[in-house]
């Protein structure tokens, strides 16, 4: 008998104001032309003032505890991960956990940048199969747009906010890849690559500081290393590119998501696209579709995910689950 996590509910928020491309033609020296073509994105949401990351990452948890039917009393850790957490401390998952009126339990964030959540899904994936936790939450949620440098056209067009959950459950498997729960996982970083893709603040300079990228070099690393690990925890679970149903990928720009599949041999018709509607929303992006893939009845039962995600740090992985 194999113990496996397996998601019982998802669930996703989104913060009600939409800025579409439109309106940054009147921001910085772009036009809508440009950052559909070149991105994919067409509009994005953005928090209001006084929502925070925690509370959209509150509002994704109660919607999918709400689709597993359970109560915040019977999930025994949260797991968060962001890149903009309301405070420095503490983290954003404890301030979920207070949202939720749980107090038992633990909670704790993960900072990879936009491949977080592909990261705190393994980490879940580790304590419930070590029998540390037996239900989690895995949220993904972000506030891009307050580290934004909303005078930069290069990286201002990009981002948007949100939040996507997994609730996640031991049960029972084969322990083999016909198994329901995430069946391997992949994870790499190499920080020598920290210019191309980091924020201009934090503790060490007393300011928030502002997201700064290069881009070109960014898109360089990234579908080579995507179609990489995607391979990587496929040959782990023991399956192929065949095998998948779908391809949940890090939501950054569609020239990425669809070079990405074409290494894999895979058709667009694969893929969970959503990068349209909301932009990079870093460690939210993924949950997010995976959200709106099961609502608009892409993800059904027993369909073989593959997830992926490149990010700053460079910080790179993917998680390979059956729903
Ligand atoms: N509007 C109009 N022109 C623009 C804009 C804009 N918003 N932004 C840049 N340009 C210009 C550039 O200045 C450049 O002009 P130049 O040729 O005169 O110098 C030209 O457009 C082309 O710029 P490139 O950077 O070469 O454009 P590219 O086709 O590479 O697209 C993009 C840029 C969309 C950023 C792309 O490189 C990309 O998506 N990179 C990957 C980003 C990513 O995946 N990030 C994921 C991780 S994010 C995270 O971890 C937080």
């Amino acid at each position: 008998m194999t113990i496996r996590a397996v998601v019982t509910g998802v669930g996703h928020y989104l913060p009600e104001r939409v800025m579409e491309n439109a309106e940054f033609e009147k921001l910085v020296d772009t036009s809508d032309e440009w950052i559909r073509s070149r991105s994919g994105i067409e509009r994005r949401h953005i928090a209001a003032e006084g929502e925070t990351t925690s509370s959209l990452g509150a509002n994704a948890a109660r919607a999918a505890l709400a689709d597993a039917g359970k109560a915040a009393e019977e999930v025994d850790a949260i797991i968060l991960a962001t890149s903009t957490p309301d405070l420095t401390f503490p983290s954003a998952a404890t301030m979920v956990q207070r949202e939720l009126g749980m107090t038992h339990g633990f909670a704790f964030d993960v900072q990879a940048v936009c491949a977080g959540f592909v990261y705190a899904l393994t980490t879940a994936n580790a304590m419930i199969v070590t029998g540390q936790a037996k239900r989690v939450l895995v949220i993904g949620a972000e506030t891009f747009s307050r580290i934004i440098d909303w005078t930069d056209r290069t990286t201002c067009v990009l981002f948007g906010d949100g939040a996507g959950a997994l609730l996640l459950e031991a049960q029972e498997g084969e322990g083999s890849s016909a198994d329901r729960g995430i069946l391997a996982a992949d994870l790499n970083s190499d920080g020598r690559h920290r210019d191309i893709l980091y924020v201009d603040g934090g503790v060490s300079t007393g300011t928030t500081g502002h997201l700064r990228m290069e881009g070109r070099e960014v898109f360089r690393h990234a579908v080579e290393k995507l179609a990489q690990t995607a391979q990587m925890s496929l040959e782990k679970a023991g399956l192929t590119a065949e095998d998948i149903d779908w391809v949940v990928p890090h939501q950054a720009n569609i020239r990425i998501i669809q070079g990405t599949a074409k290494k894999l041999g895979l058709g667009m018709e694969k893929v969970v696209v959503t990068v349209q509607d909301h932009g990079n929303t870093s460690a939210a992006s993924i949950p997010l579709a995976l959200s709106v893939g099961r609502a608009n009845g892409q993800i059904r039962d027993g369909d073989l995910v593959v997830t992926e995600a490149i990010g700053g740090g460079l910080a790179w992985g993917s998680v390979v689950l059956r729903w």
